[in-house]
Order: C-alpha cells, then structure tokens, then sequence
C-alpha cells in the first residue's frame, strides 16, 4: 500500500499531480467524461503500473491525453481530423490517428500498434495537469477492471485507495460517460466506440466494418507479430530467436532481474524488434500473477493459429 494524496483544484494541487506524473506516478484526474487513471505516456513503466493497479488481465491500447490540439508531434493529422477537431475539441471525442515518426509514446499504450487514440479533455482542470505532467498522458477510466467507471473522487479511492500516488478532485464528472472513440485515419470518421459525442452529431460517421460497433480493444485494434510464437521455453530451437525472462536470457530479454512492470513496458518494443528478425520467436516462462497475467494474454493471442485479415 501507498499513501494515496487527496489534491483539490488549487493552482499548487496541479503542480504537484503534475510533479508526480512527471516523475512515473499514477495520478487520477477528473476529465468532463469520467476520472481517467492517468500516467505519463512516454514512460512504459508508468503506462505498466496502470494495468497492474487496475488488475487488467490484458493490454488494450490506452487513450492519450493531450492538452493543445497542436498534436503533429504525435500524429499524422489527416483533413478529417482537423475537420473533427475544429468541430469537437476540446471535448469527449477521441481520435485514431497514425503515429508520427519520433512520437516517444511507449508503445505499451499503443498495444504495439502504429496507431494512437488521443483526445483532449474539455475539462479545464484536467488539461492544466495534462500540461503540468508533460503534455501526453494515457488515462483509462480510474477504476479496477471490471467496476464500474468513476465519476467522483471518492468512486476513485473506493477502488484505488493506496494503490495511486494522488488523485486531484474536481468534483462530479459532467458528460459521465466515455468519450466516443473514432478512427480518423481516412477520408470518413468510423466510430469504435460510442459515448459522450452522439454519433448522429458527426457527419458522415459510419460504424467500424459496416456492422455492429466492435467492442473496445478487440481483433483490429491489436497487434499480432508475423512470427510464429512458442511459449515456455527455455532455449532456441533451431531457426527461433529466445525472448528471454528472468534467469533465462535471451536475444533480447524481457527483464533480467525478473521485474513484471519492466517486461510489460518493453514487450511489444522487442515484440516488434525480433518480428524484424526471424519467422519465431520462442518465450521463457512468465510468471502468471499480476502483470504477467497481461503479459501471457498477449503472447497466448500471438501464440494461437491466426485468423486471415
Ligand atoms: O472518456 C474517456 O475516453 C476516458 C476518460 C478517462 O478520458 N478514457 C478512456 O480511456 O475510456 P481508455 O484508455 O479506457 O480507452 C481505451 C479504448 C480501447 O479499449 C480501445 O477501444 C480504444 O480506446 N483505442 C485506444 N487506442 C486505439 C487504437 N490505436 N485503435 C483502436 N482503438 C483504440
Ligand atoms: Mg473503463
């Protein structure tokens, strides 16, 4: 357990929630939707401990949380998303949007994707410690998986208490619901999730695939390696290339010293590096408790006979 600071909406709270942010913390926020479980999206540590304090069994790809639509740093800005931003931002729709090169994200919030999911909250509050925790900051709802999503402070510290370093309280969520999430890499917007933004305000929007939406963080929205994948080893056979854990050192390894929040920051980066290198990639032995729960979810994904795309 830690201690759990209570920051209120002072100009000082929002400089510390930005301190610890800056620093690998965990800070809850309050957006206009939902209070988001933010962590600096840059650092692939900070981005682990937000599925391990949630209890996620999986790695979905996290939204981004910026606070200036100035966001080509991060993104290729189609037409379309310009368009939608000047419609929509600041505000409860979020953008799919394709990577731009030298973005920084840890590629822990991108599920080793090549793209992003931003948005930029209307909540005043929240985008000062947006700004304050260094401008990028991945946040899913502030509550463990599974329980329903937050709407006060005190909803965040019945789940979270002594397991985040400070949650800042703005009081009730006004939209309380998510933000609507659509992928606006094309030439129309392709809603993937509804929520805050009704999808009849957003011209031209259509659902993703023609049919009914998909449920977040599902097949299209995950990265699978080309690869063959081979779990539980504890060395290469000919022609693989070992993924090490722990005592069992690799090609590249995971974690020498057996540390689950660092193996979770660095899985899809070595995922995507050996992907670049051979036809199999075998894995050492990860832990099943905690994060390695994720972990083995996605090499499990990776590991099983893949569906044609
Ligand atoms: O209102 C909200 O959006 C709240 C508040 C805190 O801002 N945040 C929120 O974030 O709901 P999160 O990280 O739980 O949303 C994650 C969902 C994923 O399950 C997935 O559906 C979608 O966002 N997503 C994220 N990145 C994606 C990507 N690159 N491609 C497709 N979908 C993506
Ligand atoms: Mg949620």
């Amino acid at each position: 357990m830690i201690r759990t600071e209570r920051l209120d909406h002072s100009t000082d709270s929002v400089l510390r929630a930005g301190e610890v942010l800056r620093k690998g913390g965990l800070v809850a926020l309050p957006t206009e939707t939902v209070y988001g479980l933010g962590a600096d999206a840059r650092n692939g540590e900070a981005v682990a401990r937000i599925y391990d304090v949630k209890g996620r069994p999986s790695f979905n790809p996290l939204i981004v949380h910026v606070a200036r639509a100035e966001i080509g740093h991060l993104v290729e800005v189609t037409p379309l998303a310009r368009d939608l931003m000047a419609a929509f931002w600041p505000g409860p729709l979020t953008l799919v949007l394709k990577l731009a090169p030298g973005h920084g994200l840890s590629s822990l919030v991108t599920a080793g994707l090549d793209t992003v999911a931003l948005r930029m909250p209307d909540a005043e509050l929240a985008r000062a410690i947006i700004e304050a925790g260094g401008g990028a900051i991945a946040a899913p709802s502030a509550n463990p998986s599974g329980a329903l999503s937050p709407t006060t402070a005190d909803h965040v510290l019945n789940g979270l208490d002594g397991k985040i370093d400070a949650v800042v309280d703005g009081g009730p969520c006004v939209v309380g619901l998510e933000s609507t999430i659509v992928n606006a890499t094309g030439q129309v917007p392709v809603v993937l999730r509804p929520g805050g933004i009704p999808i009849e305000a957003i011209p031209h929007a259509t659902h993703a695939e023609g049919g009914p939406i998909t449920a977040p963080g599902q097949l299209s929205s995950h990265y699978a390696p080309k690869a063959a994948i081979r779990l539980n080893a504890t060395d290469a056979h000919p022609g693989e290339v070992l993924l090490g854990f722990g005592d069992i050192a690799g090609t590249e390894t995971l974690s020498a010293s057996g540390d689950l929040r660092e193996a979770a920051a660095r899985l899809f980066e070595l995922l995507h590096r050996l992907d670049g290198q051979t036809e199999a990639i075998a894995v050492a032995p990860i832990p099943d408790r905690g994060l390695g729960r994720a972990i083995n979810d996605r090499l499990t994904r990776a590991a099983a006979p893949r569906h044609s795309k």
